[in-house]
C-alpha cells in the first residue's frame, strides 16, 4: 500500500471512531492543520520533479478532498445526533399535571385581610388612612390623651416601659393606637377623617389576649361633627363589615380619658350555636370603644374646642377577626403554623371590595 493510502485508511479510520464533534476537529487538525499530516505530505510537493510532482500532487490532493470531504459528512451526523440528544433530555411532558403557582400557594393572614376589608369600608365613607410608630412617648401614649400623671386611668393598661433617659423620660410601647389621634390633629388641618389600623402591646396573655395585638382607631374632626354622626358610621361599619343586611347596636356609657362623654358599643348576635351569628338573636357582643373627643385633647393638639369638636372610636382588629371569621384562640395568630394560615388564611389575589364581596 503506498503511503498516501496508507494514510487515508488510517485518517478515514480515525474521522469514523471520533463520537463528539470536537474528538472530530482534533483529527481535522492533525491532518490538514498546519502541521497536520496530509499538510506535511504538501509541502515535499516543492522538493519533487516535475513528473513526481505531476503524479503525487495529483493523489495527495485527492487525498486532502476525500479526507476534506468526510470530515463534512462526519460533523453533519454528530450535528444532529448531538441534536436529538439534546431534544431528548429537555424533552416536558405536558401531560404531568401542573404545579401550583406561588400566587395560589402563598396565603394572607386574616389579620392583613381584616385591615384590607376595614380600609375598603372606611375608604367608602371618605377616610384616609394614618399610622404612627410602635414605640411612643409617654407624653403622646397618655398624657396629651388627657390621663393625668399619677391618675389610676394610667393604670387600665399594663404597659412596656423603655428604661429612662437622661430627663428622666420614659418611651414605651403604646398600648393603644390612639396617640396616631394627637400625632393626626398636629399635623393636619381639619376636617379630618382618618382610620389608624396598627400594633398595640400590653403585658397581657391568655386565650384572648396576646402582649401584642392590633387595633384599629377613627378619628373625624370637623366644625360640626356630632354623636349623630359616629353612630351612623358606625352602624354602617357593622353592616358591611359583618356583611348582613341589618345590625341593631347597644350604646353604654363609659369612660375614656380622651373623651366625653365615652361610651362602649355592643352588636347584636346569636349565641345558641356552635357559631356566633350577627344581625340576628338576642345576644349581645361588645366590640368596640368610642365617644366625642375631650376638649382637652383637642386644646392639646393646638385647635380651639369651642372651634372643633368630633368624635373617636377604638376597637381591636384581632377581637372582630375572631369573631368574623369564627377562629378560637388568639394566640394561634401569631404562631407562624403553616397548616393554621393555610385553613384561616385568604388568598392573595382576592382583594376585599365593598362591590366585590368583602370576605367572597
Ligand atoms: N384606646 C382605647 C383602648 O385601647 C380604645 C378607644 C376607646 C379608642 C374610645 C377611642 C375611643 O378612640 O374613643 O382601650
Amino acid at each position: 500500500m503506498s503511503d498516501i493510502d496508507s494514510l487515508y485508511t488510517e485518517i478515514s479510520a480515525a474521522i469514523a471512531a471520533a463520537t463528539s464533534e470536537a474528538a472530530l476537529e482534533e483529527v481535522r487538525i492533525s491532518a490538514l492543520g498546519k502541521k497536520g499530516s496530509i499538510s506535511e505530505m504538501l509541502k515535499t510537493l516543492g522538493s519533487m520533479s516535475p513528473e513526481e510532482r505531476q503524479t503525487k500532487g495529483a493523489a495527495i490532493n485527492g487525498l486532502k478532498t476525500r479526507v476534506t470531504d468526510e470530515l463534512a459528512a462526519r460533523k453533519d451526523v454528530l450535528k444532529e445526533a448531538a441534536l436529538e440528544a439534546r431534544l431528548a433530555s429537555e424533552r416536558v411532558d405536558v401531560t404531568l399535571p401542573q404545579r401550583a403557582a406561588p400566587a395560589e400557594m402563598g396565603r394572607i393572614h386574616p389579620i392583613a385581610q381584616v385591615i384590607d376589608e376595614l380600609t375598603a369600608i372606611f375608604a367608602d365613607m371618605g377616610f384616609s388612612v394614618a399610622e404612627g410608630p410602635d414605640i411612643e412617648s409617654d407624653e403622646l401614649n397618655f398624657t396629651a390623651l388627657n390621663f393625668p400623671l399619677g391618675h389610676p386611668a394610667r393604670d387600665m393598661h399594663d404597659t412596656f416601659f423603655f428604661h429612662p433617659d437622661e430627663a428622666g423620660e420614659r418611651l414605651l410601647l403604646r398600648t393603644h393606637t390612639s396617640p396616631v389621634q394627637i400625632r393626626t390633629m398636629r399635623s393636619q388641618q381639619p376636617p379630618i377623617r382618618v382610620i389608624i389600623p396598627g400594633r398595640t402591646y400590653r403585658c397581657d396573655s391568655d386565650q384572648t389576649h396576646t402582649p401584642m395585638f392590633h387595633q384599629v382607631e377613627g378619628l373625624v374632626i370637623d366644625k360640626g361633627s356630632h354623636m349623630g354622626h359616629l353612630k351612623w358610621i358606625l352602624e354602617e361599619f357593622c353592616k358591611a363589615f359583618f356583611e348582613v343586611k341589618d345590625i341593631k347596636m347597644r350604646f353604654r356609657p363609659s369612660f375614656f380619658p380622651f373623651t366625653e362623654p365615652s361610651m362602649e358599643v355592643d352588636i347584636q348576635c346569636d349565641r345558641s350555636g356552635a357559631e356566633v351569628k350577627f344581625g340576628e338573636g338576642n345576644d349581645w357582643l361588645e366590640i368596640l370603644g368610642c365617644g366625642m373627643v375631650h376638649p382637652n385633647v383637642i386644646r392639646n393638639c393646638g385647635l380651639d374646642p369651642d372651634e372643633y369638636q368630633g368624635f373617636a372610636w377604638g376597637m381591636g382588629i384581632d377581637r372582630i377577626a375572631m369573631l368574623k371569621y369564627g377562629m378560637p384562640d388568639l394566640r394561634a395568630f401569631f404562631d407562624a403554623d403553616v397548616r393554621w394560615i393555610k385553613h384561616y388564611g385568604f388568598r392573595p389575589l382576592d382583594l376585599p371590595t365593598l362591590f366585590g364581596g368583602l370576605s367572597s
